[in-house]
């Protein structure tokens, strides 16, 4: 009987061992150690045997049944810890996938041309002022000397509100802002959004920027004009770059001028891009104060002078960038943003 025990140990451990999964351990369990089981089937049969026999089977069977007992325990145990660690490994978050969101960018390049004019001119000494994107029709036109039957008033030339209110076509109402409020001597600029109603195209977009600059005082010239564009556009571009004035006409400006630059691909050489003139056309437009636009503003127009200038901000993006198409500037395509 005692080898019948050893010999039902031995395949038990074995078979506890090899056993891959939980319900079959549990049949196992079942078939040795249940009621009707190999074990419990030889401790009844106990009783066939002799007094002095007995209790020694007997604990060797309950000493058996312990291991048996423990070994599934283990077992049990292993396949727990197993099934745990493929839950991690399965349900595992990988927190590196969000790496993207964490990258840092930089301004847009419009916004860099912006902030590099804007510090320009506050070295030059003029104060930067903000205006708002709605106007009132009174300041965007009627103040700066554009009557009701000027074609820039059209309807369809740019968004209205109403009668009254619409979105800023330029910049200029910012300088009425501050002839109403300030006294001369005054020296501005003020740069953001301005608003058209302009089919997209290359070197077309309903919005664009512009940025202006205004000095008021007393016997300001036409020569302070030139000489302030001038350094102005040696700043920004370099020495080597020269201007050409040519006249113009703006209802808020007299006299008034356009200004070229010479060309940004070939320095005034002649190219094909500059159609062989040398000269970047029309960066920049200006002229003095009409004294009617410092009158309606209330400011002395015997006492006092000015000039006032504006250029796209787009399109000096543009130049200083070598682009061709003022779509790629609010695209918003990164592959294009990032190299700025
Ligand atoms: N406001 C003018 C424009 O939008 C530009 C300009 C500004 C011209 C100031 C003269 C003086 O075209």
């Amino acid at each position: 009987m005692k080898e019948r025990l050893e010999e039902i140990k031995v395949k038990a451990l074995e078979a506890i061992q090899e056993a891959d999964n939980d319900k079959y351990l549990e049949e196992l369990r079942v078939k040795i150690l249940g009621k009707k089981g190999e074990l419990t089937a030889i401790l009844k049969g106990m009783k066939d045997l002799s007094k002095e026999e007995r209790p020694v089977v007997g604990m060797i069977a309950n000493e058996i049944r312990e291991i048996i007992q423990t070994s599934i325990d283990k077992k049990k145990e292993d396949f727990k810890w197993e099934e745990l660690k493929n839950r991690l490994i399965e349900e595992r978050l990988d927190v590196t996938a969000s790496k993207d969101l964490v990258h840092i960018g930089h301004r847009h390049p419009l916004n860099q041309t912006m902030n590099e004019l804007e510090d320009l001119f506050r070295h030059m000494g003029f104060s930067i002022v903000d205006g708002p994107e709605i106007e009132t029709v009174l300041n965007n036109f009627d103040k700066l000397n554009s009557p009701k039957n000027h074609p820039s008033r059209d309807m369809s030339d740019t968004f209205y509100f109403d009668e009254s209110t619409l979105l800023r076509t330029h910049t200029s109402p910012v300088q009425v802002r501050v002839m109403e409020n300030q006294k001369p001597p005054i020296r501005m600029v003020s740069a953001g959004r301005t608003f058209r109603f302009d089919e997209v195209d290359a070197t077309h977009s309903p919005m664009f920027h512009q940025i202006e600059g205004l000095v008021i005082g007393e016997n300001v010239s036409m020569a302070n004009l030139i000489d302030t564009i001038n350094a102005f556009i040696k700043n920004l571009f370099g020495e080597e770059f020269s201007t050409r004035y040519r006249p113009h006409y703006f209802p808020f400006t007299e006299p008034s001028i356009e200004v070229d630059v010479s060309c940004f691909a070939c320095k005034g050489k002649g190219c094909d891009i500059c159609n062989h003139t040398g000269w970047s056309m029309e960066l920049l437009g200006g002229g003095m104060v009409h004294p009617q636009v410092l009158e309606n503003c209330g400011i002395d127009s015997e006492k006092y002078t000015g000039f006032a200038f504006g250029m796209g901000v787009d399109r000096i993006t543009m130049v200083k960038y070598g682009l061709d198409d003022i779509r790629l500037i609010y695209d918003n395509d990164k592959r294009f943003l990032q190299q700025f």
